[in-house]
């Protein structure tokens, strides 16, 4: 993104004049303190919202103008975990994932698989048929990581990803999206727990105030 700049209200900014680049399969971990900005910077990748200023290039493509038309398929290479899961409360865990598979188109067998295997892995294939506001709030957001995994996609954008979970929860949460890193999965992570930061060792932009106040490299995987 070049020199982009959010301002929600009038002579107040989100984000000011941000200029970063992150490169195809990279893991990064945006920092700072509550208020900086890091949700609005996820959002504008998302095209959730719109910058004040600014471009933002995804895949050659500048998306901040971006017609309405083009933002489904947009968000169909992007898998998000935002704070409010946004998942649907009239279906079961298990359709949650599903759904995410069946708009990519994918075949009901290899649906079927996928699903299981996602919630098997994020711990809650017992809860399936269970109504997602039947959960905790911990589990929930593991929902929403399976879904956000579920198609595979080229970038993933996780807000606070473990800020509900506990610390056994947190590693395992954080090692599945470092496995779908692995995968070629470029992965930009919100978190103000600095010691996910220290443990995964990976390349970290602090934000404050709406600018990035640092960008430190990664310090090499510490696994
Ligand atoms: N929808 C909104 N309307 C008005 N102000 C907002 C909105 N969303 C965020 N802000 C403001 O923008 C700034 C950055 O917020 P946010 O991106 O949520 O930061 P962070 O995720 O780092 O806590 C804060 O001052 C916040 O109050
Ligand atoms: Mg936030």
């Amino acid at each position: 993104m070049y020199h982009v700049s959010k301002s929600y209200l009038p002579g107040t900014f989100a984000l000011r004049d941000v200029t970063l680049e992150v490169h195809k399969g990279e893991f990064v971990f945006l920092t700072g303190p509550s208020g900086a900005g890091k949700t609005t910077l996820l959002k504008l990748l998302f095209a959730a919202e719109q910058p004040s200023e600014g471009q933002i290039v995804l895949r050659g493509r500048n998306i901040a103008r971006l017609r309405d038309s083009a933002i489904p398929g947009l968000r169909r290479r992007i898998g998000v975990v935002f704070q409010d899961f946004k998942l649907l409360t009239r279906r079961s865990v298990e359709d949650n994932v599903a759904i995410a598979l069946e708009v990519l188109g994918r075949h009901p067998r290899e649906i079927r698989r996928r699903t299981f295997g996602l919630l098997k892995q994020v711990g809650l294939q017992h809860r399936r048929h269970h109504l997602p506001l039947s959960l905790s709030g911990g589990e929930q957001q593991r929902i929403a990581l399976a879904r956000a995994l579920a198609g595979e996609p080229e970038l993933l954008l996780a807000d606070e990803p473990t800020g509900n979970l506990d610390p056994d929860l947190t590693l395992e949460i954080m090692d599945l999206i470092a496995h779908a890193s692995a995968r070629g999965t470029t992965v930009i992570v919100a978190t103000h727990d600095h010691s996910l930061v220290e443990r995964y060792g990976r390349r970290t932009l602090h934000l404050e105030g709406g600018r990035v106040k640092e960008d430190a490299a990664a310090a090499g995987p510490r696994r």
